[in-house]
């Protein structure tokens, strides 16, 4: 049996692709950025820069909107992304040994059955909550600090200085950058390679009963 479920809300959407091209945006300028001597995709150091903050903005403008819809409006923020006991101690688990055995030899359903109230395996979860409560924020933060160099000199000494500040960036940075192929991979791990896009770009995801 079939049944459709609605499964991404409209802002949400709307969050989650904005955020996509401003973090790939982000990445690829910011390669430039750090290693101007080897990457030139932008022509000029200056047009990689200004590209680069525009993308944070877009990116800290739309964490907002996913901050406030998820938190304000939903307010499903914990529900739905923050881990339970039971889910770090066993449900991970059992869903990494599912997507390293299980999905290929296809002997086994998959233990999470999303709904919207629970939309996430514990897997997810657990990097879902360490992306958008920690390293986002994170970067947002360090960012916006750079950017504002002068009017916030006295508060960064006491964060030990520019080169502190711009090496939690690059950290940070790096750590997003790794984050995407595994993202795209776990993605496309749904009954068919894009089922689980369908509902990140329509909203509904077609369920079915095993
Ligand atoms: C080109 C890049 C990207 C692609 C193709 C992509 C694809 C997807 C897809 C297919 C889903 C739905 C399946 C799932 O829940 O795993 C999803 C959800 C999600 N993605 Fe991405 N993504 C991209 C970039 C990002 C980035 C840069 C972040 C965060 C920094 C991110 C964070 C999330 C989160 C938190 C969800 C769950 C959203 C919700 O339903 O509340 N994604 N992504």
């Amino acid at each position: 049996m079939q049944e459709r479920i609605y499964l991404t809300p409209t802002p949400v959407r709307i969050w989650h692709w904005l955020n996509a091209l401003g973090i790939v945006t982000l990445c690829v300028t910011g390669a430039q950025i750090r290693f101007p001597e080897y990457v030139n995709f932008f022509g000029t150091y200056k047009a990689a820069i200004r590209l680069h903050h525009t993308a944070g903005i877009v990116v800290a403008l739309s964490f907002i909107l996913w901050l406030f819809y998820y938190g304000v409006v939903a307010k499903m923020l914990v529900k739905l992304y923050v881990p339970t006991g039971e889910d770090l101690k066993v449900g991970a688990i059992r869903q990494a040994i599912f997507y390293f055995f299980y999905y290929f030899t296809g002997t086994k359903e998959n233990p999470h059955q999303e709904s919207p109230t629970n939309k996430f395996n514990p897997m997810q979860k657990g990097a879902y909550v360490v992306i958008m409560m920690v390293l986002v924020p994170l970067i947002i933060v360090t960012g916006l600090v750079l950017l504002n160099l002068e009017p916030l000199r006295e508060l960064l000494h006491v964060f030990g200085g520019v080169r502190v500040v711009a090496g939690i960036h690059f950290l940070v940075a790096c750590a997003l950058c790794a984050f995407l192929p595994t993202h795209f991979y776990l993605a496309t791990l749904g009954h068919t390679p894009f089922a689980h896009f369908k509902p990140m770009w329509t909203g509904w995801e077609d369920h079915h009963d095993h």
